[in-house]
Parts: C-alpha cells; sequence; structure tokens
C-alpha cells in the first residue's frame, strides 16, 4: 500500500510542481507513495471564498480562518478522522529531523496542513491538528516548503524510492553523522585528486575511512550531533585522537592537493 500524502495548501500549483519531479514523481510511479493537494479555498463558504480574517484584539497581519481549514481536512480525510495525523506546519511546531522522518515512514496515510498568513486561528491547532512540526527556526512565508520538506524526507527513506538497494542508509543524519565526502571522475580534475584508498578496491579500508571521514566532519561541523550518534569502540578511539590533536581535525584543507600523498 503506498504512503498517502494529503496536502492541505492555498497554494497547490506550488506543492503540485515539487511532486511531479524528480524522487516524488517515480515515488508516485512506483506506487510507493501518492499525493493529493486539496486547495482550502474550495471548502470555504460565500462568494468570495474568504480563507483570512483581521485578527481579533488587533494588531497586523491576517489569521487563517478555521471553517475552511475544519471542512476541507474533514470532508477530505472522511471516516479517517482520528486515525490519520493532521501535521500543522508552523515554526511553533517540533523541529523536523531525520528522526521524526522516520517515524513519519510507520503511518499509511499523512494530512499535512499548510498555513499561509500570520498564523492559524488556535482553534485549527487546538481541536484540528495532531502535531506540528516546524522545519528550522526560522520563518517562512507560508506552510508549503515545509510541506514538501517533510513529504520529500519521507519519501526518500521508504524502501525502494531511491531506485539504490542501499536506499538511504549512508544519508547524512542516517546513523546520526554527517555524511563522508564522495567523490566521482575523473580521477584527477584541475590537478585535484581522489584519496587513493577509493581508488584501491580495498572494500574494508574503504569503509573505514568513510567512517573516519564521517566523524572527522561531525566533529568539526557538528560535534553536537556526537553526543547522540552511535559509536563503536573504535569510533570513540578514532575520535579520541582527533580530540588529541593526534588526527587532524579538519583533514585536508581546501585548495590542498588530495589524494597525492
Ligand atoms: N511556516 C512558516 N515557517 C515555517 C517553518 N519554519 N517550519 C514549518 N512551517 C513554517
Amino acid at each position: 500500500m503506498p504512503l498517502q500524502f494529503d496536502l492541505f495548501t492555498l497554494l497547490p500549483e506550488v506543492c503540485l510542481a515539487y511532486t511531479r519531479e524528480s524522487i516524488l514523481k517515480r515515488a508516485q510511479e512506483a506506487g510507493i507513495v501518492e499525493f493529493a493537494v486539496h486547495n482550502i479555498r474550495d471548502y470555504a463558504e460565500g462568494k468570495h471564498q474568504i480563507t483570512d480574517d483581521l485578527p481579533y484584539g488587533g494588531g497586523g497581519g491576517m489569521v487563517m480562518k478555521p471553517e475552511p481549514v475544519f471542512a476541507a481536512v474533514e470532508t477530505v480525510l472522511g471516516a479517517e478522522m482520528g486515525r490519520v495525523p493532521i501535521i500543522l506546519l508552523t515554526p511553533q511546531g517540533r523541529l523536523f529531523t531525520q528522526a521524526v522522518a522516520q517515524e513519519l515512514t510507520q503511518h499509511g496515510r499523512l494530512a499535512l496542513v499548510c498555513g499561509r498568513y500570520e498564523g492559524f486561528d488556535e482553534r485549527i491547532r487546538q481541536h484540528l491538528a495532531t502535531d506540528e512540526i516546524s522545519i528550522g527556526d526560522y520563518v517562512l512565508t507560508g506552510g508549503e516548503l515545509a510541506a514538501l520538506a517533510v513529504a520529500d524526507a519521507v519519501t526518500r527513506l521508504l524502501p525502494g524510492a531511491l531506485g539504490d538497494p542501499t536506499g538511504a542508509q549512508d544519508d547524512s543524519h542516517a546513523s546520526g553523522l554527517l555524511e563522508y565526502p564522495h567523490y566521482t571522475r575523473p580521477p584527477e580534475f584541475r590537478g585535484w585528486g581522489v584519496p587513493e584508498v577509493l581508488l584501491s578496491g580495498h572494500h574494508a579500508h574503504i569503509e573505514r575511512w568513510r567512517r573516519e571521514e564521517a566523524l572527522r566532519r561531525t566533529y568539526v561541523r557538528r560535534p553536537d550531533l556526537l553526543a547522540r550518534a552511535d559509536l563503536s569502540a573504535e569510533d570513540v578511539r578514532f575520535i579520541d585522537r582527533l580530540r588529541s590533536g593526534a588526527e587532524a581535525a579538519a583533514g585536508p584543507s581546501r585548495g590542498d592537493d588530495q589524494g597525492h600523498g
């Protein structure tokens, strides 16, 4: 059964455009996911189908009215209300991480509700949403980019979505570490080489090199991640060597001639 995403938005074309390309497109064709994009305005009453209004108590900006959002979600989910997570995209939500993406793959269907304007009427949060997600500590003009980020990160975790048997298992954050550096042909570009070990064909050495580079990169760029990562005794020894300076923490610097010595 495909994982079904229902996106509720005032900008359906923006959402559809992204779902029609690349991995999301292929995952739909392969029956791994389905996308249904719903225009909240279609569920607004009256000649003008208004979806926003002034905030009670005054102040700037407009607020998304509750009626069209409730009507859209309740109509689309129907009898599945109560069984499907209804996720608001908002800067006030819990922070989206790879672990949250992994958690969301466990559901058969996900409703993603995008806000525009200054925010949602609080009753949407309290009485309709079952979850709220933020993709980072910054404010976007609307939830669409956030909903697409969530749909994309969840989809690529589903078996078969990447068309590669190893799937997303080596991605940055998959193991709690940043990913190791990648190289492809040519073996020398503008005098910059490729680390010898990658050309050696020695799989155990390549695996160890990749692991150490992932550890080194995480130690330098995101030491906060190391505390939560899944580390072997050998990993811990390597990090101790980085800390003590016995291993160069930065690795080869930009512009250095890598792989020639
Ligand atoms: N809507 C506006 N800003 C957002 C953010 N950072 N994450 C999720 N939804 C948003």
